[in-house]
């Protein structure tokens, strides 16, 4: 099969590495991709939503199969579009068409949906610019922390945690009336505040079966004991160690079950990954957010764990056969840290050489935000997440070790990275 994977992350990276060990591969493009990529694939300089050029593309190189890694092309339609194209009609696409997609592109659809069908989640309420006052009146008699979610995609910005009345009233105001968030924050749910520890739990399905992935735990906050502000994810591990036989039971139970019944009886379709952002509140599971790919940086440790050729996983999910599917786990852990350019997740400098990545002995050096230099065809760093470390070790201890020592080895100028990934998982 020839393939075209959209996206330029660590984790179309990560998706690439592993589709270029399929036997079903013939060729593999990705657009536009990164450094990385283009070692196992080759590089095609076209953006993921330039749904147009995509369908194009796929036309003039035989492209068997579609594999959309972020979700705003997802949530914008390309998935209709190229089914609806006359030149890609016959194309497989992985990934869900927008009506499956609202489940991210919606956080007030994504509510809606998890109570129509009993899945455990946070109260909340919505309100719009219309409600202005009543969403006031609401934060005025309750007590923090406030959860404040813009309904749309806001590249991961879009939800804010306020400790204070005042904070939450600015950041109100901010989404309803200073238009912080464009359209996507004219609707706003006022969340309860969950305590628990997060993990994320992902299927791939076809919208009536589903096959388990591993989990995994993402760091999200800049700073060495979460501190600082939210970014794409500064590491991760896989599996999650409280995660035990009786919690992911309840979870396919209470979250994952009601959801594929929910697609089905709501006639939503769904060909892709599905990923549950969970916060476990004292041994329960509550769903805090659909997204509907993969994760960055969960794919950089999920991917090493699965020995299923994955094209043959998607091939099954898009012909209705993932029935015959044995998903294969690797046992052994996988950690990723991830190497970023000083100042993310606010501004930061590009174009910084990459040095010392023919020393790295023991892990997938996944690339996130690289490029090669056009004139010394030097790597250099061009994003604010650069790369993603990972490795597979017998116990967490062991592979985050190994992770650590290639991180500490590779250079480029104002590399920054978490000391303290997995530390809240270690057991001694
Ligand atoms: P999201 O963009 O939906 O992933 O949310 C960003 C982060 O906000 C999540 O990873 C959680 O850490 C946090 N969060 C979201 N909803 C809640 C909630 N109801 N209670 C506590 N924390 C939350
Ligand atoms: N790491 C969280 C995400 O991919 O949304």
């Amino acid at each position: 099969m020839n393939i075209l994977l959209l996206g330029s992350g660590g984790r179309e990276h990560a998706l690439a590495w592993k589709i270029a060990k399929s036997k079903q591969l013939s060729r593999l493009y990705i657009a536009p991709g990164n450094a990385g990529t283009n070692d196992v694939g080759t590089n095609v300089a076209i953006s993921a939503d330039d749904f147009e050029q995509v369908a194009e593309f796929v036309h003039r190189h035989a492209i068997h199969m579609v594999v959309v890694g972020p979700e705003a092309p997802l949530v914008y339609g390309i998935v209709d579009f190229l089914e609806k194209h006359p030149l890609t009609r016959q194309v497989m696409v992985i990934g869900p068409p927008a009506a499956g997609a609202r489940l991210e592109g919606s956080k007030v659809f994504a509510k809606e949906f998890m109570r129509r069908h009993g899945i455990p989640t946070a109260a909340s309420e919505r309100f719009g610019r219309d409600t202005l006052q009543d969403a006031r009146s609401f934060i005025g008699s309750r007590r923090s922390p406030f959860v404040l979610k813009a309904d749309g995609l806001a590249a991961g910005k879009g939800v804010l945690i306020c400790h204070h009345r005042e904070e939450a009233l600015a950041g109100l105001d901010e989404m309803l009336v200073h238009d912080r968030f464009g359209k996507a924050g004219h609707q706003v749910l006022i969340e309860e505040f969950l305590t628990g520890i997060e993990l994320s739990a992902f299927v791939i399905t076809d919208g009536k079966e589903y096959r388990i992935l591993p989990e995994a735990k993402d760091y999200k906050r800049i700073g060495d004991g979460d501190t600082g502000p939210n970014t794409g994810g500064m590491g991760s591990v896989s599996p999650v160690p409280f995660a035990d036989d009786t919690f992911r039971e309840k979870v396919e139970r209470q979250v994952i079950l009601p959801t594929i019944r929910g697609l089905q009886q709501e006639n939503i379709p769904f060909k892709g990954f599905l990923f549950f952002g969970l916060m476990n509140v004292g041994g329960e599971p509550y769903l805090i957010e659909y997204n509907v790919r993969m994760g960055d940086p969960e794919a950089e440790v999920i991917m090493p764990r699965i020995k299923n050729d994955l094209l043959e996983l998607f091939e099954a999910t898009y012909t209705g056969r993932l029935r015959e599917m044995t998903v294969r786990i690797d046992p052994r852990v996988c950690t990723a840290v991830i190497l970023a350019s000083a100042g993310y997740p606010g501004a930061y400098e590009k174009g910084k050489r990459i040095l010392n990545m023919d020393k790295i002995a023991g892990s997938f050096v996944f690339h996130a935000g690289t490029a090669r230099d056009p004139r010394s065809g030097d790597i250099v760093t061009s994003g604010g997440r650069v790369l993603a470390v990972s490795s597979l070790g017998k116990d967490l201890k062991e592979a985050l070790g190994i992770s650590y020592e290639n991180s500490r080895l590779i250079a480029f100028e104002g590399k920054y990275f978490r000391n303290d990934i997995g530390n809240d998982l270690l057991i001694d």
